[in-house]
């Protein structure tokens, strides 16, 4: 087999607070991404799904004091602090997109300078191929007017817009990687639908390799061919997304399952999330 993309090889993560106390985040997990697999990693809140990602990639907040042991090879090789400043990993071969837009975004920036700088930052396009792309970039994620869009401000727009200009700073640099950590979370129902098929069509388009990080199984289940389920800092139960849907394993994987009777029922056993997704497939 190929070297994955992204692996976690026991890995784990403890932190410690402002008096010496530790706690354990992540209690050893084993986890392989393949160059353009799609893998969901679901569970309940809590469970260590955001803090696998986010440690891996160095994106804890300043002050978490976080020790970890084991590894994450990106492309087989460590991920080490030293490569993460070194090299155009994050934002370049790598794009995250967050659940919460209104953080990540700078409130006082135009979203065409944001999406722009990422071109600035990871590709040698002179200033005039950077504004064609930032529009390309922003029509590619289902925005109508990119022109407007790209002048406003992350206020002025509604969520699953916000969200879709994530996804579009996400892809700027042509990852070979997206990580979404609940990108669609904060939106109501019929947006967060919209937004998961830009994100899938997305993935598809450029042949990404994606992690969907969410708490529901529902959501992975429409984009991705495998799931991984966590729960409490460990990956309890993985595989193909259909079988994992089929015939869960684990009671914890079944508890999930049962709180979404919409992806059981008289599909179960042929549970349609094979690409491409057609719209009547969406049942979120
Ligand atoms: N700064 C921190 N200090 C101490 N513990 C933390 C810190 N950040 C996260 N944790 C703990 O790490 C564990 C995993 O948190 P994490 O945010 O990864 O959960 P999650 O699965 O992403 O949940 P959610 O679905 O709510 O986003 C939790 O028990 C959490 O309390
Ligand atoms: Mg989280």
């Amino acid at each position: 087999m190929s070297t994955p993309l992204l692996e976690f090889v026991g890995f784990r993560a403890s932190f410690t607070d402002d008096r010496g106390r530790t706690s354990v985040g992540l209690r050893g997990v084993d986890l392989a991404v393949g160059r353009g697999q799609t893998v969901g990693v679901v569970g309940e809140s809590g469970a260590g799904k955001s803090l696998l990602l986010r440690a891996a990639f160095g994106l804890m907040p300043p002050g978490v004091r976080l020790t970890t042991e084991g590894s994450v090879l990106f492309d087989g090789l460590p991920i080490t602090p030293a490569r993460l400043r070194k090299t155009d990993l994050l934002g370049g071969k790598v794009g995250f997109v967050f659940q919460d837009s209104a953080l990540a975004l700078h409130p006082l920036r135009s979203v065409g300078f944001q999406v722009g700088e990422q071109l600035r930052l990871h590709t040698d396009l002179s200033r005039l191929r950077r504004r064609l792309r930032v529009f390309d970039l922003l029509a590619s994620v289902g925005i109508e007017d990119p022109e407007r869009v790209a002048k406003s401000r992350p206020h002025q727009l509604s969520g699953g817009m916000r969200q879709r200009v994530m996804i579009a700073i996400a892809i700027a640099a042509d990852p070979v990687l997206i990580v979404a950590d609940e990108p669609t979370t904060a939106l109501d129902n019929v947006v967060q639908r919209q937004v998961l098929l830009e994100l899938a069509a997305t993935q598809e388009r450029t042949g990404a390799a994606l992690v969907l990080v969410s708490h529901d199984l529902g959501v992975v289940a429409q984009v991705t061919e495998q799931t991984a389920v966590m729960r409490d800092g460990t990956i309890v139960e993985s595989g193909p997304t259909v079988t994992l849907l089929a015939r869960p394993q684990h009671p914890y994987t079944a508890a999930l399952l049962a709180a979404r009777p919409s992806l059981r029922g008289p599909r179960q056993g042929s549970v349609a999330v094979q690409r491409p997704l057609a719209s009547d497939q969406m049942e979120l």
